[in-house]
């Protein structure tokens, strides 16, 4: 059976485009793979995060990836920070990775042409914890949205070099982007990414909104005046972020959406996207609320991390011998 391995990092609630970009992928994959998820709690630290807030939003997390259908008899679930070898690794590959392809990172130029000057050196060496985090599971594919495929690439070249070095060691991951919905922009501005630290709210749907709430996001989504329902990415951004939205929900293909609702106004368009996202979240909700009161997250992450960490130290013994770090040679 071939091994997928990803993981969402809970530095804030989760929203639609982690649930469409990733998480519903996961689900359906683990019929037909070997499935290892968890929760990248390390990476949140890259940017202040308050106490409090960050483990409500663990705990949430989890939660909501039981909700969404991860289930822990099938998938090894798991808090990154519960297996140590990730940091540990993460240091190895971090000085096997060159500065000068840690500047290329999309996320770090951004943040840097913001001119943001608190950015921390672990914001900086992000990359090569994921790195870390993949590599240390041998997995063959990699589901994330769009936004992460730059990291995965950077893992495998980091992954080919290390082999070259050292003699085989890592298997080469192949990410994995979904075909609908692989980049969820915000509604308040089409032409972002609807992101957690998304500062404007309204933008944003997450998965714990209220399902009044979402609706209301829906509604006022920023349209155009061409007034078709059409895909056209670049000139009716918005309401082609509907469709994919819409079809990401209902399954029905955006042709077919688009033949559904011709010459239809957007109300109406926007009312059936809204009632999608209603569907999910109020779903999702009833089965968040039931899996809070069963009591049992701290006993699938421990059981989760136990078989997670069997196969990280494996790993991480073969490296440190790979590269003289034991008297055992
Ligand atoms: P994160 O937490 O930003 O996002 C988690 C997953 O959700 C996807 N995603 C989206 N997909 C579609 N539309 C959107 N608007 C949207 N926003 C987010 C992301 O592409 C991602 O798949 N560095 C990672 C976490 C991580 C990781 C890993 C992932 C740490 N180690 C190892 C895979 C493997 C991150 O910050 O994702």
């Amino acid at each position: 059976m071939k091994r997928m391995l990803s993981g969402i990092k809970p530095s804030g609630q989760l929203t639609l485009g982690n649930y469409i970009g990733a998480l519903r992928e996961f689900v359906k994959y683990q019929e037909d793979y070997e499935m290892i998820v968890f929760i990248a709690n390390l990476h949140t630290l890259t940017v202040y995060q308050d106490p409090k807030e960050l483990s409500k939003n663990l705990k949430d997390t989890i939660a909501l990836y039981l909700a969404c259908g991860l289930d822990p008899k099938r998938s090894t679930i798991f808090m990154q920070s519960d297996v140590m070898a990730h940091a540990q690794l993460g240091f190895i590959l971090s000085c096997n990775t060159y500065m000068g392809e840690l500047n290329r990172m999309t996320q770090y130029k951004d943040k840097l042409s913001k001119g943001e000057e608190s950015m921390t050196s672990g914001f900086y060496v992000y990359p090569t914890l994921m790195a870390a985090d993949i590599l240390i599971y041998d997995p063959d594919f990699v589901p994330v949205g769009e936004d992460q495929k730059q990291h995965v690439e950077l893992t495998r070249d980091v992954a080919i070099r290390f082999n070259n070095r050292y003699g085989e060691s890592f298997k080469i991951p192949t990410p994995l982007i979904p075909k609908v919905g692989s980049r969820i922009m915000s509604l308040s501005d089409p032409t972002k990414k609807m992101s957690k630290s998304d500062e404007a709210d309204k933008g944003c749907i997450y998965l714990l909104d209220k399902p009044e709430v979402a609706r209301k996001k829906i509604m006022s989504a920023v349209t155009d005046l061409v007034g078709v329902v059409q895909f056209d990415p670049i000139n009716q951004a918005g309401i082609s972020n509907l469709l994919t939205i819409h079809s990401a929900l209902s399954k029905v293909s955006i042709p077919d959406l688009v033949k559904q609702f011709e010459g239809q106004g957007y109300g109406n368009f926007k009312k059936a996207v809204a009632d999608e996202v209603v569907k999910l979240l109020s779903d999702l909700q009833s089965k968040y609320e039931v899996i809070l009161s069963q009591h049992i997250l701290e006993e699938v992450l421990e059981s989760g991390a136990k078989k997670a960490r069997i196969m990280a130290d494996a790993k991480l013994k073969l490296v440190e011998q790979k590269i003289g770090l034991t008297i055992d040679q």
